[in-house]
C-alpha cells in the first residue's frame, strides 16, 4: 500500500498535489512519501514479530537519501552498507554504528579500516583473504572485528540474471561446501570474532521457494559449524523480497516471508538479520516528469518526456516495467511508446503500452521508482542530476538538490598543455 492517490482528479503524494511540486521544484524530480516509507518499515518489522531476536538492516543502496535514512533510523532500522560512501551516509543519518552491517564483494582495506574505526556492528566477509586483512587491521588497533562469513548457497533465485547473486558462478560469497574449513581457519585469527554466516541470493524475488532452499542450506551449515565446536550467534538472511511493478503482479507479502523464516529457522537459536531494500523503498517513490512532445511514430506516437534513462536506468538496464500514470488523467487512453530525450534507442521506458492520454506539457509519473531510482542516476548527455523531494502529510521538502550541468562542468579542468 502506498500514499500516491488521485484526489479530485489530481495525483497527490499524501496531501500534496504533484503539480505543486512540479511548479516549485521543476521536473524531472523524484517524489517520496514519508508515510509510505514508515508503513513499509512497520509492515516488514511486524512480519518478524514472532521471532525472538531480529535485526533489520535497511539495504541503503536501494535509496540512500539522507532524509530517507534518517526516517528509517527513527523506525529502528540499522543499515546494510556496501561502500565507504554508504557507511558515511548511514553514520551521518544517525544510524547507531552497532546497527551497521558492511556487505560488499570489494571492500578496500581503507574501507575496512573506516568500518573498524566507526565501530560498526558487523562485517560480512566475502572471501578468506578479506577476513585475514580485517583481522590484521583490527589486531593492529588492539581490537577485534565482529564478522560473519557470506556463503554462496548455489540457489537460483529465479530473477533477472543481472540481479541474481546466489548461484555458484556469481561473484558473491564463498562456496558453501568450503565454508567450514574457511570458518575454522579464520576463527583462529586474533583480531576476528566470527559470529556466524550470511547469504543474499538476489533481488526482486517473486517466489519464496528459492529463499527457503537457501535458508535450509544455511541451517545445515550452522549445525555443521556447531558440531565442529564453533559458537554461532548470528545468521544474516539478506534481502531480496520483490515488489509489484504492474497492477497484476503477485508477490509474497512480508508476513509470508516472516512465517516461512520462522518455520525454517525454528531452533537455530541465533540473532536473525535481514537486509530489505526494495520492499521498503520501491513503492514509496515516483519519478515525476513532464511531457515535452507527443511525436507521431510509425506504429504508435512517441511520448517524449523530460525524464530519461540517466534519471531512471532500470528500464534500459533490466527491461524493467514502471507504470506510467498521468497526474491529471482525462479518462481517455492511448497506445504509445514512452521515451526520454537521451540520444540512444535504449532510452525507452515503454513500447506499445496503453497509457493515459497525454499531450505536450502534461505531467505524469513513473511509479515504483523509490528503489534503485535516483541512486542509479547519472549525468549522461550532460543532463542535470535529478533532485529528490520528500512529502510528509501536507508538507514537502527538497531532500536532494538538482545538480546543474554547469556545476558538473565547473569540476572539470582543461590541462595547461591544451590551453
Ligand atoms: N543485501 C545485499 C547483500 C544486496 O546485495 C542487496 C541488493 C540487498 C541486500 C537488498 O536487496 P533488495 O531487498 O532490495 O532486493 N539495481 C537493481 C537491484 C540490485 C540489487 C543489489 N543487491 C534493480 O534496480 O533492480
Amino acid at each position: 500500500m502506498d500514499h500516491f492517490h488521485h484526489r479530485d482528479g489530481v495525483l497527490h503524494c499524501e496531501d500534496v498535489p504533484l503539480a505543486r511540486i512540479a511548479d516549485e521544484v521543476g521536473t524531472p524530480v523524484y517524489v517520496y512519501s514519508a508515510a509510505t516509507f514508515r508503513r513499509h518499515a512497520r509492515v516488514f518489522r511486524d512480519a518478524f514479530a514472532a521471532l525472538p531476536d531480529v535485526h533489520l538492516a535497511y539495504a541503503i543502496k536501494a535509496n540512500p537519501n539522507l532524509a530517507v535514512l534518517r526516517l528509517l533510523a527513527a523506525e529502528g532500522y540499522g543499515a546494510d552498507v556496501v561502500s565507504g560512501g554508504e557507511l558515511a551516509r548511514a553514520l551521518a543519518a544517525g544510524v547507531p554504528p552497532s546497527g551497521i552491517v558492511f556487505s560488499g564483494v570489494g571492500k578496500t582495506r581503507a574501507e575496512l579500516a573506516r568500518g573498524l574505526d566507526a565501530g560498526i556492528g558487523q562485517f560480512n566477509l566475502e572471501l578468506e583473504e578479506e577476513g585475514e586483512v580485517l583481522a590484521d587491521l583490527a589486531h593492529a588497533r588492539g581490537t577485534t572485528a565482529p564478522a560473519v562469513l557470506r556463503v554462496n548457497p548455489d540457489v537460483d533465485a529465479g530473477t533477472h540474471a543481472k540481479i541474481s547473486t546466489g548461484r555458484r558462478e556469481n561473484k558473491f560469497g564463498v562456496p558453501i561446501d568450503q565454508a567450514p574449513a574457511m570458518f575454522a581457519r579464520l576463527s583462529r585469527r586474533p583480531g576476528l570474532e566470527l559470529h556466524g554466516v550470511a547469504i543474499h541470493i538476489g533481488s526482486q524475488l517473486a517466489d519464496l521457494a528459492p529463499l527457503e532452499r537457501a535458508y535450509l542450506r544455511v541451517g545445515e551449515l550452522v549445525a555443521d559449524l556447531r558440531r565442529a565446536g564453533h559458537t554461532i550467534t548470528r545468521v544474516d538472511l539478506g534481502g531480496g523480497l520483490g515488489v509489484r511493478y504492474r497492477p497484476d503482479d503477485r508477490f509474497p507479502k512480508p508476513a509470508e516471508l516472516g512465517a516461512m523464516a520462522a518455520r525454517v529457522t525454528r531452533g537455530w537459536d541465533v540473532q536473525l538479520q535481514f537486509e530489505p531494500g526494495r520492499v521498503i523503498a520501491g513503492n514509496a517513490g515516483v519519478l515525476l516528469t513532464r511531457v515535452i512532445w507527443v511525436k507521431p511514430g510509425v506504429t504508435h506516437p512517441y511520448v517524449i518526456v523530460d525524464a530519461a534513462m540517466n534519471d531512471l536506468a532500470r528500464p534500459a538496464l533490466y527491461d524493467a516495467w514502471h507504470d506510467f500514470v498521468a497526474v491529471e488523467p482525462t479518462g481517455d487512453r492511448m497506445l504509445a511508446n514512452i521515451a526520454g530525450p537521451v540520444c540512444e534507442t535504449g532510452d525507452t521506458f515503454a513500447t506499445d503500452r496503453e497509457i493515459d492520454r497525454v499531450t505536450s506539457g502534461d505531467l505524469a509519473v513513473f511509479r515504483t521508482a523509490g528503489a534503485y531510482g535516483a541512486t542509479m542516476a547519472s549525468t549522461y548527455n550532460s543532463r542535470a542530476l535529478v533532485p529528490e523531494v520528500l512529502v510528509d502529510g501536507d508538507r514537502f521538502a527538497v531532500v536532494a538538490d538538482r545538480i546543474a550541468p554547469e556545476t558538473i562542468l565547473a569540476a572539470e579542468r582543461v590541462p595547461d598543455w591544451l590551453r
